[in-house]
């Protein structure tokens, strides 16, 4: 089993721009998810979702993370929706630390507003429809967490610098 750090929570709450700053801190590679799914299916998230529907992104997620958990340390960006399946949440909480990264509704749609690569808020970039989904998710998010970190008005270098204390302490 690997010892990653999984980033965890709402799109546009900043995972990816904390794993990439806890990268250039930390002497371990950095799995993107999403991109990864990208890659090797040789399709935008979107299209995905368009051609083969969420059950068939979600599986290959799933795998993604089976595949993560038995590899090697890594810091890893995790797809808002990986903490859906329990496999996953297991898969995680068993080869790593989980950690959820939070943010308002109103930060998160500034963060989301100007990308159209998210199926799940297409038509719905408004405060209110992300808040509805955020409430749809808290269960699962703090099913999963065992670490959570609030990203309203902090820099991602901040973030990642409490997130290198919290593992440092794990190790002791
Ligand atoms: C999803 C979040 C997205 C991506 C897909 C589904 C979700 O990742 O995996 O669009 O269900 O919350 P980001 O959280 O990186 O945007």
């Amino acid at each position: 089993m690997a010892n990653n750090i999984y980033l965890i929570g709402f799109m546009g709450v900043g995972k990816s721009a904390v794993a990439r700053e806890l990268h250039k801190k930390l002497d371990l590679p950095l799995i993107e998810m999403d991109q990864e799914i990208v890659d090797r299916q040789g399709m935008e998230i979107s299209e995905i979702f368009s051609r083969h529907g969420e059950a068939f992104f979600r599986d290959l997620e799933s795998a993604l993370l089976s595949e993560i958990a038995n590899g090697h340390d890594a810091i890893v960006s995790c797809g808002g929706g990986a903490v859906l399946r329990e496999e996953n949440v297991s898969a995680m909480q068993n080869s790593g630390m989980v950690v959820l990264l939070t943010a308002e509704p109103e930060t998160i749609l500034e963060r989301v507003k100007g990308f159209s690569h998210r199926p799940l808020l297409e038509g719905k970039m408004n405060v209110d429809a992300i808040r509805e989904l955020m409430a749809q998710r808290k269960p699962a998010y703090e099913n999963a967490c065992q670490y959570f970190v609030s990203t309203d008005g902090k820099q991602p270098a901040e973030i990642a610098d409490g997130i290198v204390v919290l593992r440092d302490l794990r190790g002791i």
